[in-house]
């Protein structure tokens, strides 16, 4: 095995499971021991089922930035979409959970893998065009351009090369991508006897992308969606909803 693939293919996984369980953690403490002088919520405190409706619609639909940036959602809120589909479509790689449901509602083997590379390669196209119109559209809105900075572009840069090495790889169709392959490695990850990983430049590079990708998540403001549910927002409307009562 060379240096470039026991790196990124054996010893890497153990630094980004660390780092990115490690670093969430440190966030979450962080979150919930910072002082708040004043409480503010995403609800007016009405009955539990509004509550819940008017959370769940800040979370899945972004009403507020469509009404206050209708060009931003256009391009924010397929790519939530798309990259929560992804990371499903992804967790096929690291255990059969989501085969074993598709088979329980009479999918066959074939019709899995016929939904996967559609599917798949469908959500990712539109998670590239997603991604480019994010950076198209911070490099020729000239307030924008002025309150960005390089991490700002690095980032989107960071994700299209994911993506453009993930669709490479589903143009492509390489052996590899064959699951049951993809599993054995991962779960010798989990099991802390890991074997030879698959070894094609394209998957490689694919994956340490990702891998950096989740090192720096926890510290990076692509936590965001993640930061909600800790912050005053959330937290606070269901708070408040408790001490109405
Ligand atoms: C441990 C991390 C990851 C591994 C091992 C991994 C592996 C793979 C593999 C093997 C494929 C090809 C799928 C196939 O042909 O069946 C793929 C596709 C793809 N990956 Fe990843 N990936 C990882 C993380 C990520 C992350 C963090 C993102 C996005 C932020 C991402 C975005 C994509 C996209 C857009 C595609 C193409 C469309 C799709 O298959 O859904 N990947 N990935």
């Amino acid at each position: 095995m060379s240096v470039i693939v026991t790196f990124v293919g054996i010893i890497l996984p153990y630094i980004t499971i660390v780092a990115f369980f490690g670093g969430f953690i440190y966030r979450i403490k962080g979150w919930l021991s910072i002082p708040v002088p004043m409480p503010i919520s995403v609800t007016y405190p009405q009955s539990r089922g509004e509550q819940v409706k008017n959370i769940a619609s800040a979370i899945l639909i972004f009403p507020d930035l469509f009404r206050k940036d209708r060009n931003l959602w256009f391009g924010a809120w397929p790519f939530h979409v798309v990259l929560a589909i992804i990371i499903i479509g992804h967790w096929r790689l690291f255990m059969d959970i989501p085969d074993r449901i598709l088979m329980a509602i009479g999918y066959t083997t074939q019709g899995i893998e016929h939904l996967s590379s559609v599917f798949g390669t469908t959500v990712g196209i539109i998670f590239f065009i997603a991604v480019l119109y994010l950076l198209v559209r911070r490099i020729t809105q000239v307030t924008l351009r002025n309150m960005s900075n390089p991490a700002d572009y690095f980032v989107l840069l960071w994700l299209l090369g994911i993506a453009a090495t993930g669709l490479t790889m589903r143009f492509v169709g390489l052996p590899y991508t064959n699951i049951a392959t993809m599993q054995n490695y991962f779960w010798g990850i989990f099991t802390l006897h890991p074997i030879a990983p698959p070894t094609d430049p394209i998957f490689l590079t694919h994956y340490l992308l990702a891998q950096l990708l989740l090192i720096s998540l926890p510290f990076s403001k692509l936590i965001h969606p993640i930061g909600i549910f800790f912050t005053q927002g959330i937290k606070h409307s269901l708070v408040v909803q408790k001490q109405v009562r």
